[in-house]
């Protein structure tokens, strides 16, 4: 059913205060082209990117300018907003499901828009495999949107999901099996999914500066990065360029929340582990990316293999409590894992 988008499209750049022909020329030379486009900008960036036209003042004013018109139209909380004007815009957040009920009641009903959820895990520890089975449950729960404009209503296209897979570990065939096992539409599935491989760092920072284009173009409500550090780990491996490595995670990382927020989307990650010993002689592991990926994600989970089935443990979130589920990996997809027990005794956990 469609239902009318909290989204603006009708208000140009023209109409944003303070804005000249000459500067709206240099921002589409930058292809920034909407309101959202500008108010999902950082002022020192954009500051660069046109310094010969633009200042970081002018660039801080415009964006604010941008983010005034949204906060006008509602797409965004106000600077200062009460705390009940805050907990209605928490319920009108969507969620995206994957089909196991552990897991789903885990994510408290699903991965959820305005927030980064990160999942981290050793190889086959199913990240990639809960990055498909949310590829085909989560479609069928986006619906169409209707934009207004001066002129009435813009049927805007059906939602859709941004993959940005710097593995190789998209498979369409994979996402098609889930979708028929689980009785959807596997062709309308796989038209909604725009996948999009990514071989280098620079690569994936470039992809990540052009996602509001992209969110934009195709109405989409879900991003996932499988992984988002895979790419800079291998490239900056050494002690001397950790710092510019961490650098620019944190860069990634601030942008795709500044996304997520003023697109209304969900933004997933995946994410490696390190081994660390804590000096009892055994080796533990932590999710990769130190502080800068633990601080920029809104909650992070963590995967561990027990056997057949996988253990999903929530080592952060704003909200719930530490907590774990268990699953497993099957033709459908990810399922509960059949012999489901919450007992701390249970030796598979
Ligand atoms: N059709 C299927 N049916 C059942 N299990 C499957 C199916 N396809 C893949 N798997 C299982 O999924 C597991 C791999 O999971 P996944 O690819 O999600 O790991 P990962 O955490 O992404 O690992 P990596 O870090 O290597 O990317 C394997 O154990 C494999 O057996
Ligand atoms: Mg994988």
């Amino acid at each position: 059913m469609a239902r009318i988008s909290s989204r603006l499209k009708e208000v140009t750049m023209e109409k944003i205060p303070d804005i000249t022909s000459d500067i709206l020329d240099k921002l589409r030379k930058l292809n920034i082209n909407s309101v959202y486009q500008l108010a999902v900008q950082s002022p020192s960036e954009l500051g660069l990117g046109i310094s010969d036209v633009l200042d970081v003042e002018l660039a801080a004013k415009l964006i604010g300018n941008a983010r005034k018109i949204l906060t006008e139209n509602e797409v965004l909380s106000r600077e200062f907003s009460t705390a009940d004007d805050l907990l209605v815009r928490r319920n009108n957040i969507s969620r995206y499901k994957t089909g196991s009920s552990n897991f789903d009641t885990f994510l408290n009903g699903g991965f959820e828009t305005q927030s980064i959820t990160e999942i981290a895990g050793e190889f086959g520890s199913g990240k990639s495999q809960i990055c498909h089975t949310l590829c085909t449950a989560a479609i069928e729960l986006m619906e169409d949107d209707l934009d207004t404009c001066d002129s009435g209503l813009i049927h805007r296209p059906p939602g859709s999901i941004i993959f940005i897979d710097t593995e190789n570990s998209f498979r369409a065939n994979r996402v098609h099996q889930i979708a028929e096992q689980k009785n959807l539409d596997p062709e309308d599935i796989l038209k909604r999914i725009f996948h999009c491989n990514v071989y280098s760092s620079e690569q994936l920072e470039v992809v990540i500066d052009d996602l509001p284009k992209f969110i934009e173009q195709y109405n989409a409500k879900l991003v996932i990065i499988d992984s988002i550090i895979s790419l800079h780990r291998a490239e900056f491996s050494g002690r001397g360029t950790l710092a510019e490595r961490q650098q620019r995670l944190g860069k990634m990382l601030n942008k795709l929340r500044r996304y997520a927020d003023i697109y209304d989307i969900a933004v997933v990650i995946t994410n490696q582990v390190v081994s660390y010993a804590d000096g009892s002689g055994f080796d533990y592991m932590k999710a990769a990316g130190g502080n800068i990926v633990a601080h920029g994600s809104t909650y992070r989970i963590f995967l561990r293999r027990y056997g057949k089935n996988r253990v999903a443990t929530m080592e952060d979130s704003p909200s719930q409590p530490y907590q774990r589920a268990k699953f497993t990996i099957a033709e459908n997809g990810i399922r509960d894992a059949n012999s489901y027990k919450t007992d701390e005794s249970d030796s598979a956990w």
